[in-house]
């Protein structure tokens, strides 16, 4: 506990810098751990962010995962005025909705299963999947006229100061892992926005796009890869690709993807953010193009889930013959992950060797993303090969 800022209240929070504010305010809204009811506090270079109370330390260790600088303190936080609070303003308008729609019937009920939590993308919100599929919700809005329905989307739109509004469904099982987002108000599923001062932008209802890997996309685009070529082999719309030739400087990035969608976002941004010199794009099955590219590069990012085992090979034979780095995603289960890094290095070294690469393979820094499941996690290995020869 940091008491330098402390006042006496009995109200958790967490202080940051302040750059790191809207990061961070994302990361605990994602992970249910801000308190809404609360306004954020400013002093001088820091934010202060209000915590729920009754969290757990399981919650809490979430936190520490996040690889933000964080401290955790007791503060004394002003109540959050009603515009300020989208819960709140959740709540009345949609209270109003059912008052005029069916003059209030089980609105206690239907108002407590409300979303809690949502997600955003420009002037996009999206819900969770199964926000108002509740029995209560469903029956009512399959009694309910077209434009009652309208009213509604409208009316939630506006209460998360929104413009459109989707619901989330499971991204597919396809290679292109397509997302099912379903657009609820609005007429177009296209979205612009900035992340960590990179623009995106692609068709929600198209490509998908997860707000859960924002710490790692900070963390990827502050590396530094000043003067290298990097791979970037499951591209996407350009979630790391853009982070690392925009933050991280690196000098060329080759972007393999295959899907048509997912292209079509990854070359707005490009030419958003001016990175036409600095990225080519190859379209189609990495499989077949990645060796357009061996012996080139000095960084290889290998972001499927749940794993881009696949690509390894390729990716060791991308590489200088001199080495370089690979971050190696992979979702696996919370206590195999220690004999998984083992693993992953030895059979990265058999490969070096299979490709006659005298390399020494270790890895310092293993990643915790996020939880995929309740037992599993989403981790990115970063591996180092050198040359013995050196
Ligand atoms: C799920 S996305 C990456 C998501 C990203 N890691 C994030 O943070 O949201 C993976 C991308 O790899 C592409 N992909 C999968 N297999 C591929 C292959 N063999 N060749 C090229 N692209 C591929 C998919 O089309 C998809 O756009």
């Amino acid at each position: 506990m940091d008491d330098s800022v402390s006042k006496p209240t009995n109200c958790n929070a967490v202080r940051c810098q302040l750059e790191m504010g809207e990061s961070l305010h994302l990361a605990l809204d994602k992970y249910d751990l801000l308190n809404p009811d609360w306004k954020p506090l400013r002093k001088r270079d820091s934010l202060i962010l209000p915590l729920k109370s009754g969290l757990k330390d399981e919650q809490l260790r979430v936190l520490k995962d996040l690889s933000f600088e964080v401290h955790l303190i007791n503060q004394e936080f002003e109540k959050a005025e009603l515009s300020n609070n989208p819960h709140a303003q959740l709540r009345r308008m949609v209270s109003n909705w059912l008052a005029d729609t069916s003059n209030g019937a089980e609105l206690e009920v239907l108002v407590s299963q409300l979303p809690q939590k949502w997600e955003r993308y420009g002037d996009m919100i999206v819900l969770p999947e199964r926000a108002f599929e509740s029995d209560g919700w469903s029956e009512l809005l399959n009694r309910c006229s077209e434009s009652q329905v309208e009213a509604l989307w409208r009316c939630i739109t506006k209460a998360l100061s929104g413009k459109r509004l989707a619901r989330q469904h499971p991204i597919a099982k396809d290679i292109f892992r397509s997302s099912q987002t379903e657009l609820l108000f609005g007429e177009s599923g296209w979205v612009e926005f900035t992340d960590h001062g990179v623009q995106f932008g692609f068709d929600a209802t198209q490509v998908m796009f997860s707000s859960g890997n924002n710490t790692e996309r900070r963390r990827i685009g502050n590396i530094p890869m000043d003067g290298e070529v990097v791979v970037d082999a499951y591209a996407g719309v350009g979630y790391y690709t853009l982070h690392m030739a925009l933050r991280s400087q690196a000098m060329h990035v080759h972007a393999f993807e295959m899907n048509p969608q997912s292209i079509k976002g990854l070359q707005w941004a490009i030419k958003a953010n001016h990175l036409e010199n600095k990225i080519t794009v190859h379209h189609g099955d990495n499989q077949l193009l990645l060796p357009n590219v061996y012996a080139q590069a000095d960084r290889c990012h290998l972001g499927l889930l749940p794993s881009s085992e696949h690509a390894w090979e390729h990716a060791i034979q991308c590489l200088k013959p001199s080495g370089g780095w690979l971050h190696i995603h992979m979702n696996v289960q919370e206590d195999d992950i220690e004999s998984w890094r083992t693993a992953t290095l030895e059979k990265l070294e058999i490969l070096a060797e299979a490709h006659g690469r005298k390399w020494s393979i270790e890895s310092q820094h293993l990643e915790k993303v996020k939880w995929f499941s309740p037992k599993v996690r989403h981790v990115v290995l970063d591996v180092h090969c050198r040359s013995r020869d050196a």
